[in-house]
């Protein structure tokens, strides 16, 4: 007998219709050539799971502007010659009945880096004799994410305008590539987060101040974004709804999700459709590495909460992600009103069927018939047949 499944109805936002309410979440994979640009084994990653049954695959971090990479094997939109190969990934995620999702993204202060199994710290001497030189990254303020980090530059404000220009050239591109949603990443303490975050935008002018000041960079991005983004294609806007952190000096929480909830409603003034709900990643003063790599254990679907709270109290739209491990604990979180969407992450990593198996054990798709049929055929024959120690 078939169930029925929240998790596995559609959902409509502006045009796009999503098969289902499962994302693959944007994971950097730092396998890009020095040039940004796509390659066969990105194209791979991506298909394994259009057929894995996931309603809409995003992409890892595109690069807006070659400074803002995190390393030197980040993807790019910061240039025409980025198109091309997207575009070859959007048609066959298309042709395959899939959404094709991509996200925006520039690091700031945490930006000429190692990859993560080099060490994630800064581009020393090594790796400058292999081509791979570091730059100095910028930021809402000179301070460092992390001890032994670069020391980032301040942005100014025509450079700030400039940046807010080149979001808008990268979405034009992306729309180009043919995606149907852009999400522009606002957390982890990259830049835009940088500028939100009152323990780490300590700057007195237009862009720092009260929350309005803290901002104005993201909403002038949203707005520069969704004029290049047509109408018709949903803009999705990932934030750290609390920064989990206090202030050294004042003792003080950093970002709140009352702030996020203010956040929410300007986002949604100025077109944003769905709020992709994430925490942490702010300056953590005072640690070095260890505080990276020496992470506290995780709840499962500990954010969940946070896109909940947005979705209750404002009304817009959600996408809850983090420690969403197996499709019973999705299917409650769509069913119970937590979310509209779920992005799931190293799960998806670890299993690109996640989407499949999870629509079997839920009963969603007993005969196997939402998987290709020449993977479904076999199942369906295997496990009528049964297997026996
Ligand atoms: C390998 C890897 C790369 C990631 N890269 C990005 C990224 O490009 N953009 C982003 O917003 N988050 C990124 N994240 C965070 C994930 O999108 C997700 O929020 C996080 O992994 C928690 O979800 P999970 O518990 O399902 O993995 C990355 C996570 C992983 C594991």
């Amino acid at each position: 007998m078939q169930i029925s499944s929240s998790l596995f109805s559609s959902y409509s936002l502006r045009d796009v219709t999503f098969p289902n309410r499962i994302v693959v979440a944007p994971m950097q994979m730092y396998r890009a050539r020095q040039d940004g640009k796509l390659t066969d084994w990105h194209f791979q990653h991506y298909a394994k799971w259009a057929s894995g049954g996931f309603g809409t695959i995003m992409t890892e971090a595109l690069m807006v502007d070659p400074v803002g990479r995190n390393t030197y094997g980040d993807l790019g939109i910061w240039d025409d010659a980025h198109i091309e190969p997207l575009r070859r990934l959007a048609d066959y995620l298309h042709e395959q009945g899939r959404v094709a999702a991509a996200q925006l993204h520039h690091a700031g202060p945490k930006a000429s880096r190692q990859r993560p199994w080099e060490g994630l710290g800064p581009l020393g001497e090594a790796e400058a004799a292999r081509g791979e030189r570091g730059w100095q990254p910028v930021s809402s303020v000179s301070a460092r994410t992390i001890d032994g980090w670069n020391l980032p530059r301040e942005l100014s404000q025509d450079e700030i305008k400039g940046l807010v220009r080149k979001y808008g050239q990268a979405a034009r591109r992306v729309h180009q590539a043919g995606f149907d949603v852009l999400d522009i990443h606002a957390a982890h303490g990259y830049l835009l987060h940088s500028f939100l975050s009152p323990i780490a935008n300590t700057r007195d002018d237009a862009y720092g101040g009260d929350i309005h000041g803290r901002m104005r960079f993201l909403l002038e991005v949203v707005e520069a974004v969704r004029s290049e983004w047509p109408a018709g294609k949903p803009l999705f806007v990932r934030i750290s709804c609390v920064d989990r952190r206090k202030d050294i000096d004042t003792e003080q929480d950093g970002w709140v999700i009352e702030d996020s909830i203010v956040l929410a409603r300007e986002l949604a003034a100025r077109g944003v459709d769905l709020i992709d709900c994430s925490s942490g990643g702010i300056r953590a003063e005072n640690s070095g590495m260890d505080y990276v790599k020496k992470r506290q254990p995780v709840r499962k679907g500990h954010q969940v909460p946070y896109a909940e709270a947005i979705r209750s109290q404002t009304g817009i739209p959600t996408m809850a992600v983090g420690a969403i491990i197996d499709g019973p604990q999705a299917e409650r979180i769509i069913a119970s009103g937590q979310a509209d969407l779920v992005a799931i992450g190293r799960q998806a990593l670890r299993d690109p069927h996640w989407a499949l198996n999870a629509a079997h054990s839920l009963g969603v798709d007993p005969d196997w018939s939402l998987w290709p049929p020449s993977y479904g055929w076999w199942l369906a024959l295997r496990e009528k047949i049964g297997v026996v120690d």
